[in-house]
């Protein structure tokens, strides 16, 4: 499945792009907004999860994010509950230069398109570490509302952070669409 943007194309993820996630994940400023693990993965890990992907694919649909000049910035995920029609998406651009340039918000429009119209799901939702000013800016402008919040849920650095958990349901989604 290819979902392309005027910024961004979402392809499937190569064997090729995972040293490119390990790397990502030495970062500090990257690592900090999705895990509170103190060490990024190692490329062993990353090809063990990827090995494990083609069992996963009907509950768990993985993009890498290419930009227009097939520069890889990231990946972006949804991961299907089918019961309860409604999935979780999750955002990493680890390639720190692209941030601010709208991408983020272009692949998360793209994505909740497919997984509301093509997937026909009820309702999307996210997990947002408290100190993540910069994703929950863009989940607000998307339109995702905050549910509540896990106390002290992450620990980063010596010190516990909340994580915010935000949603939105198909209608609320139309109406953004329809404004
Ligand atoms: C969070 C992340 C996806 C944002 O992507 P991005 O491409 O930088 O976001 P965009 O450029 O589309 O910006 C969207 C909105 O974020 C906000 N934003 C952008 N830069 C910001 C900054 N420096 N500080 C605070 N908010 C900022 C703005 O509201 C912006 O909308 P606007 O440009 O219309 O004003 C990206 O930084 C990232 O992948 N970080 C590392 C992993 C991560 O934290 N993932 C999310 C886990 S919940």
């Amino acid at each position: 499945m290819i979902l392309r943007g005027e910024k961004v194309t979402l392809r499937p993820i190569a064997a090729s792009d995972l040293p490119r996630f390990v790397r990502w994940l030495k970062n500090d400023a990257v690592r900090k907004g999705i895990s509170g693990n103190p060490k990024g993965p190692t490329v062993q890990q990353e090809k063990t999860w990827f090995r494990g992907l083609p069992k996963k694919k009907k509950d768990e649909k993985h993009f890498a994010i290419d930009t227009q000049n097939d520069l890889h910035i990231g990946s972006a995920s949804l991961r299907l509950n089918t019961t309860h029609k409604r999935a979780e998406i999750g955002i990493l651009i680890g390639d720190t230069r692209a941030w601010g340039r709208g991408y983020g918000k272009e692949v998360m429009s793209l994505l909740m398109r497919y997984g509301f119209e093509k997937l026909k799901l009820h309702r999307i939702d996210l997990g947002v570490y408290a100190y993540n000013t910069r994703a929950i800016a863009l989940y607000k402008k998307l339109g995702f509302k905050p549910e509540g919040a896990r106390r002290d849920f992450v620990f980063w650095k010596g010190k516990f952070y909340d994580e915010i958990l935000m949603s939105m349901l198909e209608k609320e989604w139309k109406n953004c669409q329809s404004r």
